[in-house]
């Protein structure tokens, strides 16, 4: 479907790899179709070229002028300036993918003094192995072709959830920042494991599949995770034990507390940035 696309990175970092390998992998299209640019780290460009066969090119204006899809792949406090930059040679036949998180469809459209559709993506860090739970919206110019695409592509790093832009910072909080909140919990896990004499490298391994096998069970079965949590549970068991003590300590409360603290430190980042660029 986008095999004869031309797509242009603007930021070779690493989300901006993960999407090149996921898509090179699922042979969406070939490699010569793409083609990286970036601020200055010629080193970096030189490593994607080398790795992945895709192009770079001194000429900025002719790739993002003849690309059909654009992804804006670098930090927020630089996306004003590229967009600022990039303004006169983009169109509105060119479809404009951002994973640049924080920043609204609408202030992008904005800068770019357009009506260019664009889908804006919150991918997650688990994208590096072809495993991130994404979530995207469209912005006000965004057709359903447009859509289509767009989760093609994003595919190629993991799964898909279409939401509401007004929900991104809560993805933002729950998925974005997730992948943390579990190596946290894994931290614990292996912490008490090592205090109860256990060596950490098994202990690890023990985690991992621990956290693989309930991730499965619950997409497999499509159980509610109370329900799979309570058939483990029996009365007066090791389980019930270990969880109830986990209730005195508002184990859950706690995670709830913190996912509601991202969402709104995403909201509060979002304004800071929007401030500062104006
Ligand atoms: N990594 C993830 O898993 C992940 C997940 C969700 C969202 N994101 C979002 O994805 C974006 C990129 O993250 P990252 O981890 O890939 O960052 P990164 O590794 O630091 O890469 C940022 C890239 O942006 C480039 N850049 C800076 N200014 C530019 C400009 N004016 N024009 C073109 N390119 C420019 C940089 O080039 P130079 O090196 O030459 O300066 C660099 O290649 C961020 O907004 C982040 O929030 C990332």
């Amino acid at each position: 479907m986008i095999s004869n696309n031309r797509i242009c990175f603007l930021g070779s970092g690493s989300i901006a790899e993960a999407m090149i390998a996921g898509m090179l992998a699922k042979k969406l299209l070939h490699a010569d179709n793409i083609t990286v640019i970036n601020r200055s780290n010629k080193e970096r460009l030189y490593h994607l070229i080398n790795k992945y066969n895709v192009n770079s090119t001194e000429n900025k204006v002719k790739a993002i002028n003849e690309a059909d899809i654009l992804i804006l792949a670098m930090k927020p406090k630089d996306i004003g300036e590229s967009l600022i930059e990039i303004r006169p040679f983009i169109h509105q036949k060119q479809l404009i993918i951002s994973v640049v998180a924080g920043v609204t469809t609408g202030y992008i459209t904005e800068l770019l003094q357009q009506n260019v559709p664009i889908v804006r993506a919150m991918p997650n860090t688990s994208s590096m192995v072809g495993l991130s739970a994404t979530a995207m919206s469209l912005g006000e110019y965004a057709s359903a072709k447009n859509d289509r695409t767009a989760q093609t592509i994003l595919e190629a790093i993991g799964t898909v959830t279409i939401v509401e832009e007004k929900q991104l910072d809560a993805v933002t909080g729950l998925s974005g920042s997730g992948p943390a909140y579990i190596y946290y919990l894994m931290e614990a896990m292996e912490e008490a494991a090592v205090q109860l004499g256990m060596d950490k490298h098994i202990a690890r391994e023990l985690i991992i599949q621990t956290i693989l096998g309930a991730g499965h069970m619950l997409k497999e079965t499509g159980e509610d995770p109370s329900v799979l949590r309570e058939k483990v549970t029996s009365p007066g068991g090791t389980t019930m034990a270990g969880i109830e003590t986990m209730k005195n300590f508002q184990f859950q409360e706690a995670l709830i507390q913190g996912i509601k603290r991202a969402t709104e430190r995403s909201k509060e980042l979002g304004k800071q940035f929007i401030e500062i660029s104006s």
